[in-house]
């Protein structure tokens, strides 16, 4: 399974601090925001990466997360011209995603909650996988509605009349068909390649899989400033409280097995001290004394 990380757009709404980089190169507690959804893919099994974003900015996403060797990942780029629509990522990056199948989340989007995702990654045979979550203000999402079985039957992108609580978040799971999908879509009213009419075809074939997430599932907005800063504050509380990290690549890379006790060890070298190097040391300690598969620390 390909993964890809769309990080372009405007990011107009955070004006000033998108003057210079762009919103998800701007910090959520600790981290860069992209390291977030970089390690929801890492986590999910996913190992080779396209990351897609502005030519303006891309420069600075090479800069931060180069080749990915070092995390025992491959991390290409590509540039999306002009924000043309999330569907767009899939011509774009069709080179990249060759015969596969492909997972694609959006940049700006942070997940936190045990294995949330693991189940649909585990269970994708083909066709497209999405996630349904409750939500306060559906109309400001794609919006999809469930029948009473529990089954998907309609998707909408921002509905003024929401028929569902449930909006889904950006991370979607598609079959190698996706690319003939979208080549196929029209731009819609606002000029966009809509990444909910492609869920929309998937569903009118009949192999649309919406799997919901539950209660104890955090699916962070930090889109607006306020968004921003409730992510932090998030985050922080979090890891405070539990001495763990949230979105920290290295160590999902270890965990999934892409990188060794020895070469997580060299990379650790690599870090000026700083908390973040310490918590790495401890996990590393931890993993020795226990002698453990990765998978299984806490
Ligand atoms: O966050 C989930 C929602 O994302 C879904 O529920 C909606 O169905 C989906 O359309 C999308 O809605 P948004 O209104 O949040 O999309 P937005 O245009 O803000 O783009 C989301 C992110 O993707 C944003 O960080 C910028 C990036 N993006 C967007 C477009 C349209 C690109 O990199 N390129 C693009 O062409």
């Amino acid at each position: 399974m390909k993964g890809i990380i769309l990080a372009g757009g405007a990011g107009s709404r955070l004006f000033p601090l998108t003057l210079v980089a762009s919103k998800q190169l701007q910090p959520v507690y600790d981290k860069p925001m992209v390291y977030y959804p970089l390690t929801t893919l890492v986590e999910s099994g996913v190992r080779e990466f396209c990351l897609i974003s502005t030519p303006h900015d891309l420069p600075r996403f090479r800069q931060l997360l180069g080749d990915g060797k070092a995390w025992g990942l491959s991390i290409e780029y590509r540039e999306q011209a002009k924000p043309e629509g999330i569907a767009q990522a899939f011509l774009i990056a069709e080179s990249f995603i060759g015969k596969d199948d492909v997972t694609l989340i959006l940049g700006d989007n942070i997940f936190y909650g045990g294995d949330g995702f693991s189940e649909a990654f585990s269970e994708f045979r083909g066709g497209a996988s999405i996630f349904g979550y409750h939500v306060n203000d559906p109309e400001r999402y794609g919006v999809v509605e469930f029948d009473g079985e529990g089954r998907a039957i309609s998707i909408e992108e921002k509905p003024k009349q929401p028929k569902s609580n449930y909006a889904v978040p950006g991370l979607y799971i598609y079959d190698n068909n996706v690319i003939n999908i979208t080549k196929a879509l029209k731009p819609s009213a606002r000029g966009e390649l809509e990444i909910t009419a492609v869920n929309v075809e998937y569903l009118n074939r009949g192999e649309l899989r919406v799997h919901r997430l539950n209660r104890g599932f955090a699916w962070l907005d930090a889109g607006t400033s306020s968004s921003l800063h409730e992510a932090s504050a998030y985050v922080q509380t979090i890891e405070k409280r539990q001495g763990i990290k949230i979105g920290c690549p290295e160590e999902a890379a270890f965990r999934s097995g892409f990188l060794s006790l020895s070469e997580l060890e060299s990379l650790i070298n690599k870090i000026p001290k700083c908390e973040y190097r310490d918590y790495l040391q401890e996990m590393v300690a931890e993993a020795k004394r226990l002698k453990i598969e990765p998978s299984a620390l806490l």
